[in-house]
């Protein structure tokens, strides 16, 4: 992906089985928590293992910006003086989030309680992201933020305000809201409480945890309160389940592969892709289970089975939030229907994940019902070639390329250079594990 130029487009073919043993890029909503937490923190801390994406490349970039000192010993390493939980200072212009929603709506929590004034501005997919799910919340603390209209970025974000802890009824299930709150918590007079409708990944409470803040947490529930520090330490970023997600699904599809992923980020909160492709007949082994940086990881054997379609269950949604656009690929070449309800963020992320897949994959020949929270997608048929729109989501883009290595035809894949947000490097991985993955 290095190099990608806004709109340039992949040719993606059918390649051969896929083998070989794959080491994916560091998780992205590690890396962003371990700059932001880190640099919050009293003392120097190392990071390994840190994702070299566009998004967490921006979070850096804001942070330096804030007054952070961030050396770069090597690709992947970052040493992070922390300036203690008061030590950031007003940045000189608006902060540049990129594409990153966990970026902004993270740092709108974080910032709300500073002493100082901030800006956040996004990309254009990140400019029509709602932020009110945010912003809300955050202004029953104290927080002063004002958007543009529709709840839409840049962010103006008040600073001098005293925020208040709040016990928080979240009536979506994302764990950049609960973050964003527990951000705004540690600057907040009393305890400020987050309750989920259904669990989301729990990385910043655990990263808290470990950097020194008493947190109290159970899955869709935590609670802190404000005026404690942070200690600087280590921290190992695992690789990123939902980059594997991508290997795990085209090794599934793809006749005669085999492949082993290395060291995967296992958090129970991620990883409900594995129960639903296991439920479709996935072969997926777990071996060598261990912990990296404090979170579960193991290597992961993928070998080719045929897959059947199923209903997914709701209480995988949250936890597979990001894997969308793979199952649906997994979905299009599985025998029989498979059925997604209850996941109506989907249309809110990078993309529109429920229109953009449902698109793309009809021009693959693909049968598509879509519903305003989900999709049947009506599986088995043979896929052809075709042209499908990516509309600038990376993770859309990589589904595609999956799509391709079943398809009788050539797929171009359009608008592809966000991929570079998540997984830089991803299309030269993909052509040694067999993809046939080319520059248009
Ligand atoms: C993330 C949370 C998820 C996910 C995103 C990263 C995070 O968003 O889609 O890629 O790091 O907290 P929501 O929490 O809004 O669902």
């Amino acid at each position: 992906m290095s190099g990608g130029s806004a709109g340039r487009d992949w040719i993606a073919t059918r390649g051969t089985a896929l083998r070989g043993e794959l080491v994916v890029p560091g998780d992205k909503s590690v890396s962003h928590r371990a700059i932001m937490l880190a640099s919050l923190a009293d003392g120097v801390s190392r990071v390994e293992g840190f994702l070299e994406g566009e998004d967490a490349r921006a979070t850096e970039a804001i942070f330096r910006r804030l007054g952070v000192r961030i050396d770069v010993p090597g690709e992947g390493s970052r040493v992070i003086h922390g300036v203690g939980i008061d030590g950031l200072r007003a940045a000189d212009g608006p902060l540049d989030c990129g594409n990153a929603g966990t970026g902004m709506r993270l740092l709108a929590g974080l910032l709300a309680g500073q002493a100082f004034d901030s800006v956040l501005v996004g990309d254009a997919s990140l400019s029509r992201r709602p932020m009110r799910r945010v912003t809300v919340p955050l202004a029953r603390m104290g927080a002063r933020i004002d958007t543009d209209e529709g709840g839409l970025p840049p962010l103006r974000i008040q600073g001098g305000n005293i925020l208040q802890g709040i016990d928080f009824e979240s009536g979506i299930a994302s764990a950049q809201v609960k973050s964003a709150m527990l951000l705004a918590g540690l600057y907040a007079r009393g305890t400020t409480t987050v309750r989920e409708p259904h669990p989301t990944r729990d990385y910043t409470e655990r990263m808290l945890l470990a950097l020194g803040w008493p947190i109290e947490f159970s899955p869709g529930f935590a609670r802190l309160e404000g005026g404690h520090r942070l200690q600087a330490r280590d921290i190992l970023v695992p690789a990123d389940f939902s980059s594997a997600a991508f290997f795990i699904v085209a090794a599934s599809l793809v006749p005669g592969s085999e492949v082993l992923l290395r060291r995967v980020g296992m958090n129970p909160r991620r990883t409900g892709l594995l129960h639903v492709l296991r439920a479709m007949g996935a072969d997926i082994r777990e071996a060598n289970p261990g912990e990296q940086g404090g979170e579960p990881v193991c290597d992961l054997h993928v070998r080719h089975a045929p897959l059947r379609g199923i209903e997914v269950p709701q209480a995988h949604v949250a936890e597979m939030i990001d894997e969308f656009p793979a199952l649906f690929v997994a979905a299009a070449c599985a025998s029989g229907a498979t059925v997604v309800r209850g996941a109506a963020e989907l249309r809110v992320k990078e993309s529109d994940r429920i229109a953009t897949m449902a698109t793309g994959l009809r021009a693959l020949g693909v049968q598509v019902d879509e519903t305003p929270d989900g999709a049947t997608i009506h599986g088995g048929g043979a896929l052809h070639g075709g042209h499908v729109d990516s509309h600038g989501d990376h993770r859309i883009a990589m589904a595609f390329a999956i799509a391709a290595q079943l398809a009788e035809g050539d797929v171009r894949i359009g608008d592809i250079a966000n991929v570079a947000t998540s997984f830089p490097g991803f299309d030269t991985l993909a052509r040694g594990a067999g993809f046939g993955l080319a520059m248009a």
